[in-house]
């Protein structure tokens, strides 16, 4: 039977941008619906949430996870199982065993960006587990693009809001060509899906700065000279620290994220030293910008 566990869950606000701390809670033990509740709601008040001091193994991890959503199965990448048992973990790390990469992401810089928005349909969030972490760096940024939005000047939000743009599916995180891609020289030419420069949030209906990644991004419809034009503010303004929260991982630390609101990024590491992280994504839904949000 579930326990009455709601009223020792405590949600603390980290007094950055974004980003709250959820402390009375053992996610490796069942949650009654009103736990869960101020959980999923703290998550859209403050797009990012951090559970320390975890022990979670890959079912408990997935059980708390389904609690959001269908989760999708993680993309096949070298290095894995034929047989894998749980098919909606995705490692995320630089570890090598004889030679092969066992996880994805490598130790490299990951550059600001939302999860898979070269899809139509893109995730709503994921959640992201630290079993290994190096002694320094490989700390993950992540950024509130709802503030972006609402801090933009009113004509530049009036401007973007019929604009849409392309989401280059060439790359990724790490800007490595992905397998079956070619080089991209004209962003006018990039393959991905097109969706909306502000994003209307489905629950908590707010609009948010809709960006995806800088590369070969490109704004249907303007000659590409206006499109690298107003990219580039837009990014600019994006990536200010003001709208930024930065994660310094411990092992036991589960942090999960919107990925319709909030960007993030990754910062390098000692390839010498080990990360290791379990990350399970919650399945997505085709972005929209919603006119009846803004004032005429
Ligand atoms: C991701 C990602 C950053 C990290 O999982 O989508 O960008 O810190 N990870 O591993
Ligand atoms: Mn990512």
């Amino acid at each position: 039977m579930d326990r009455p566990t709601a009223n020792c869950i405590s949600i603390t606000p980290t007094g950055a941008s974004l980003a709250a701390d959820v402390s009375g809670v053992d996610l490796s033990q069942p949650m009654d619906a009103a736990s869960f509740k101020l959980i999923e709601d703290g998550w859209h008040e403050h797009l990012i949430l951090r559970f320390r001091g975890q022990h979670l193994d890959d079912p408990r991890f997935l059980d708390f996870a389904r609690k959001f959503g269908e989760l999708d199965k993680a993309p096949i990448h070298a290095g894995q199982l034929v047989e894998d048992p749980f098919p909606e973990i995705t490692v995320m790390s630089n570890i090598k065993v004889d030679g092969k990469s066992i996880g994805n992401l490598g130790h490299y810089e990951a550059e600001w960006h939302t999860d898979m928005s070269y899809n139509e349909r893109t995730p709503i969030g994921s959640l992201l587990y630290a079993i290994e972490v190096p002694p320094e760096g490989g700390n993950t940024g992540f950024s509130n693009m709802y503030e972006a939005y609402d801090t933009l000047p009113a004509a530049l939000k009036r401007r973007i809001a019929a604009l849409q743009c392309r989401h280059d599916s060439s790359r990724n995180s790490a800007g490595e060509l992905r397998k079956g891609f070619k080089e991209i020289s004209d962003p006018r030419e990039a393959p991905g899906a097109v969706h909306p420069l502000i994003r209307t949030h489905p629950v908590t209906r707010r609009n948010a700065l809709y960006l995806g990644r800088r590369r070969n991004a490109y704004i249907i419809g303007l000659p590409l000279a206006d499109s690298e034009d107003l990219l580039h503010e837009l990014w600019a303004h994006a990536s200010h620290e003001r709208f930024a929260w930065y994660q310094v991982w411990k092992v036991g630390d589960l942090v999960m994220w919107d990925n319709r609101c909030a960007m993030h990024r990754r910062d390098a590491f000692d390839p010498a030293s080990r990360r290791l992280m379990h990350r399970t994504q919650i399945k997505g839904d085709k972005p929209y910008f919603d006119s009846a949000t803004v004032a005429a």
